[in-house]
């Protein structure tokens, strides 16, 4: 895992593995707050779910996250909860009501929402905005962290602290 800190108070993570993916998120899951909000961004494959089931064991989920193959959302109970949403086979803005997701949002447990692009708009004014890529070799994967707000920049920051010792161990 090679990490950069760019202006703004963006990262930029490469991760060379499913397992670094895994492990990025597990750290992320021991930074997590009640009320934290990620959006994760990317195609299909390109390592959202797997993020998402790292941050599960960081936080001694229960169970570990998964795809969800007929629920839109997926609550975790852990350490603190976590809620996975994957909003890929929703329709259109129209199916959101349904889902009451401003409810669900005054829970105290974190929230990591996949293809939420319909949800952003309404749910918060501040979130962490994840978008992935795939690098030159098949299993490279560059996650952009795109803070909006403090308690973001502040995360990005707990974050690149914990991944520079990581590297200084050598880990
Ligand atoms: N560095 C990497 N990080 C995450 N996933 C990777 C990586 N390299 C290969 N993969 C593979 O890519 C797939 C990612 O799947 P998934 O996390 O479900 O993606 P998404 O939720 O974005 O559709 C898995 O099959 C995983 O093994
Ligand atoms: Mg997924």
């Amino acid at each position: 895992m090679r990490v950069k800190k760019e202006a703004g108070g963006n990262l930029v993570i490469w991760s060379e593995s499913p397992a670094e993916t895994e492990e990025l998120g597990k750290i992320l899951g021991g930074i997590l707050l009640p009320g934290d909000l990620f959006f994760l961004s990317g195609d299909l494959g390109s390592g959202k779910t797997l993020l998402v089931r790292g941050v599960t064991i960081g936080l001694a989920s229960t169970e570990t996250a998964t795809s969800p193959t007929f629920a839109l959302i997926h609550r975790y109970e852990g350490k603190l909860p976590l809620y996975h949403l994957d909003l890929y086979r929703l329709s259109g803005p129209a199916d959101l009501a349904p889902l009451a997701l401003e409810e669900i949002m005054e829970e105290e447990a974190a929230f990591m929402i996949e293809w939420g692009e319909p949800a952003k708009a309404t749910l918060a004014a501040t979130y962490m905005e994840v978008e992935f890529a795939r690098g030159e070799q098949a299993e490279d994967r560059v996650l952009s962290f795109y803070p909006v707000g403090d308690r973001y920049r502040q995360i990005n920051h707990l974050l690149w602290q914990a991944l520079e010792k990581e590297q200084t161990t050598g880990k």
